[in-house]
């Protein structure tokens, strides 16, 4: 409890600290992108969207296609502030979400330059002048701005900010990423389009500034961990217990295995091939063992070389289905009829206890 208490009060300190000393202006300014791209970066940027984002983000950036991922072309999301906003999640993720890194250095396949041109077509295709916010803290009382959350905001958001159907803001990624004027351009103006409304009628100033205080407080401070990568598995290892039989598995709606029942196959060592298809950055951070990284986005040409069409291939990812339906379809259009869904997906897995390999991570940066 003390220990608990004694982090909280130094990752606030570290925060006031950040927040004052680059406090520079105070006042808002329009300014437009450093950053113009040429037509063949642009190019290069779409076709990235499509291919990585689309599943969850939507066609258009609407938002909302799996997983309630946000629109990412509200009015108020993409003028807000700095392209770190959306640069970062893009890089590294938001742990414990569907949100995974990206960026090549966590094991994602985007390089540095493709996040940075990919951020800046958002930006210009939403076409918004952005506004600069201070990184000054909005100052409110924390108490007060709990119990309004609790009774306007967790329905969606969660008792705990864990997201039920809305992001988590109580996400330590989200809130290291997401300035106090961020979260309070969000709450006032709302995102277009979207379930989330617009507070600026709704709520007093006070009590918008309250909630904001309130999810601050529950800040702890964050770092980029750089994993270190761990070596893909070889086409020879994808099968897990070559020698076992074939778990014979009671599909539900002919698609879907329990994560027990996975469970138990892989206790009996039952013969299977395990596919992670999120992005291969979170297979790095922690997988199912024996699961090979086959990301929703991958070339099936390419990756479905070394797999027998004759043994139980089980797709799982974390949100919490559509990566691992979408790659499961995509097989079954090939002829790889023995395919199955883990139906909780990934966390559900470790929520209900089973195990995991995890990543190691070096040492930290930025
Ligand atoms: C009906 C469900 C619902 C309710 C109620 C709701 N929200 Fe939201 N909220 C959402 C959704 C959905 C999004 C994501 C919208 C998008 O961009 O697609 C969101 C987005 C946000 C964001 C932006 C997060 C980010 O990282 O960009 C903030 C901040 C936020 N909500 C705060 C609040 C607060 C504070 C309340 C209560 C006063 C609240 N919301 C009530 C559904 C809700
Ligand atoms: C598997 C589904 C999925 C994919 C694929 C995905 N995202 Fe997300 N994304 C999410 C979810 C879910 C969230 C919200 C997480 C939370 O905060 O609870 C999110 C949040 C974000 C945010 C933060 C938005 C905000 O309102 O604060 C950005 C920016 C983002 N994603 C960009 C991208 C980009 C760019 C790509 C492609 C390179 C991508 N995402 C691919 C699911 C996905």
């Amino acid at each position: 409890m003390s220990i608990a208490v004694k982090v909280l009060s130094i990752g606030t300190v570290l925060v006031t600290f950040l927040f004052h000393s680059t406090a520079s202006a105070q006042e808002r300014e329009r300014r437009s992108p450093p950053r113009k791209l040429t037509a063949h970066q642009a190019e290069v940027a779409a076709a990235n969207y499509q291919k990585y984002c689309a599943l969850c983000h939507g066609k258009d950036r609407e938002g909302h296609a799996n997983d309630h991922a946000p629109s990412l072309r509200s009015k108020s999301l993409m003028e807000s502030g700095i392209a770190h906003q959306v640069l970062r999640p893009m890089q590294y993720g938001r742990k414990g979400t569907a949100m995974g890194g990206y960026l090549d250095e966590v094991g994602g396949p985007m390089t540095l330059d493709e996040t940075w041109d990919l951020t800046y077509w958002l930006f210009e295709q939403a076409g918004y002048d952005r506004l600069k916010f201070s990184t000054n803290p909005v100052l409110g009382d924390v108490k007060r701005g709990e119990q309004v959350y609790q009774q306007q905001c967790a329905n969606c958001h969660g008792v705990k900010g864990e997201g039920v159907n809305a992001p988590a803001l109580m996400n330590q990624s989200a809130l290291a990423h997401n300035t106090d004027e961020f979260i309070r351009h969000a709450i006032v103006n709302g995102r277009q389009d979207t379930p989330m409304q617009a507070y600026k009628d709704k709520l007093s100033e006070e009590d918008i500034d309250n909630i904001t205080a309130f999810l601050r407080s529950k800040s702890l401070g964050w770092k980029a961990e750089k994993p270190i990568l761990r070596a893909l598995p070889e086409p020879a290892d994808y099968i897990v217990n070559k020698d076992g039989d074939d778990p014979n598995f009671d599909l539900k709606d002919g698609m879907y295995v329990l994560s027990s029942d996975l469970n138990d196959a892989l206790v009996a060592k039952k013969r299977m091939v395990l596919l992670d298809t999120r992005v291969t950055s979170v297979w790095q951070t922690a997988h199912i063992e024996g699961s090979i990284p086959f990301p929703y986005y991958a070339d099936l040409d390419e990756t479905v070389r070394g797999i027998p069409k004759d043994v139980q291939i089980v797709a799982y990812c974390s949100c919490p289905r559509a990566a691992a339906d979408y790659t499961i379809n995509k097989l079954r259009d090939r002829g790889y009829t023995r395919t199955a869904v883990l139906w909780e997906g990934i966390f559900g897995w470790m929520h209900q206890g089973f195990p995991v390999q995890r990543g190691e991570i070096e040492g930290v940066n930025d």
